[in-house]
């Protein structure tokens, strides 16, 4: 198999919000929304992201783009890093890194035409003629499957799919090469999310395009992802080759994830009994400390609580933190 370039290594990658209520308030507090996260993604492939609501997904990809300033860490895009750059620096970059949203329908400005919402970016960039640009917009809504004849209609005449594509035409429109998809499918009927991934997954091998490709369950992103993470509570607790991941789950947390899609084949279904998560999810405000998964964790032990498990490597890049390995 031949090697692939590096695209983007993430180190140490942190981002805390600072909580601190009012001017009286005694000691900081953080909410750590994502807290010491490294992967690479390779030019050309997918890396999925998983996880229950609120354990820094979008944050993470956010962040990853400097849409917010990183707490700590590397950012080494095409082998530059990118953590610190300001923001006149950071403009070939935006252009480059572009992200597609989980709401279509509060991410498309309501009172602009769509072929004004996609060529906004050609526009900000300054990178066309005003007859160069309608003519990549007309070129753009094919390429997403929608009507180049459209560009004059409102997001409002457009159902929840057709806006999502209107979204991924936004995002192309300045040929990126790396696009953070933030649960693109998530809002979308059951009906129409395999025509996006498929398209997703098209446009993908069409452009060389780079994914990081965040979900909030397992089902969703094996099929697109070459490799997937799972995160809580802000850290990365696994993360592995994509068929590797579901075929030898190893965190708790993941294999409790697993258990959670549903098998349709009923004989499996009885053997594969669902693991249910106890307890609840801790803040991620002053998160606890030690392992943060271990209040929900049946194999939790003493030392759980005195030192956060590093992500340790088993072999054949598949990564795991977790005090059982
Ligand atoms: N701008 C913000 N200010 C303060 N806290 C935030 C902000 N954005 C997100 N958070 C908090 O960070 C955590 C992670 O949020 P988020 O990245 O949106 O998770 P996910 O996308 O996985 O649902 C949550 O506890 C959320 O409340
Ligand atoms: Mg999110």
């Amino acid at each position: 198999m031949e090697e692939k370039d590096t695209l983007i290594e993430v180190k140490n990658l942190s981002k805390f919000f600072d909580v601190n209520k009012g001017m009286f308030a005694k000691k900081k507090s953080y909410v750590k929304a994502v807290d010491d996260v490294s992967f690479i993604i390779k030019k050309g492939e997918t890396l999925g992201i998983v996880g229950e609501s609120g354990c820094g997904k979008t944050t993470m990809g956010r962040t990853l783009l400097k849409l917010y300033e990183p707490t700590a860490g590397e950012i080494i895009y095409n082998g530059k890093d990118i953590a610190n750059l300001k923001n006149n620096e950071m403009l070939p970059y935006r252009r480059k890194m572009q992200m597609i949203f989980q709401d279509p329908y509060a991410s498309l400005n309501s009172r602009m035409s769509i072929g004004d919402i996609i060529a906004e970016p050609i526009e900000i960039h300054k990178l066309m003629n005003k007859i160069e640009r309608l003519e990549r917009v007309r070129y753009l809504l094919n390429k997403v499957g929608l009507n180049p004849e459209d560009v004059r209609r409102y997001p409002h005449e457009f159902s929840g799919g057709q806006r999502q594509r209107i979204g991924i035409a936004r995002a192309l429109a300045v040929q990126p090469e790396f696009i953070v998809c933030d649960e693109p499918i998530s809002a979308l009927d059951v009906s129409i999310q395999a025509q996006v991934v498929n398209m997703l997954e098209d446009l993908q091998d069409d452009l060389g395009l780079t994914y990081l490709f965040i979900a909030h369950d397992l089902s969703m992103v094996k099929h697109i992802s070459n490799k997937i993470g799972v995160m809580y509570l802000g850290k990365l607790v696994e993360i592995a080759e994509s068929n590797e991941l579901y075929k030898n789950p190893l965190h708790p947390y993941t294999k409790a994830l697993l258990s959670a899609i549903p098998v349709p084949d009923p004989d499996m279904a009885l053997q594969n009994k669902r693991i249910m998560l106890e307890g609840e999810i801790p803040s991620p405000i002053d998160p606890p400390e030690g392992c943060r998964f271990r209040g929900r964790c049946k194999y939790a032990m003493p030392m759980c609580a005195e030192a956060q498990p590093e992500l340790k490597d088993m072999g054949g890049e598949h990564k795991v933190a977790c005090f059982l390995y």
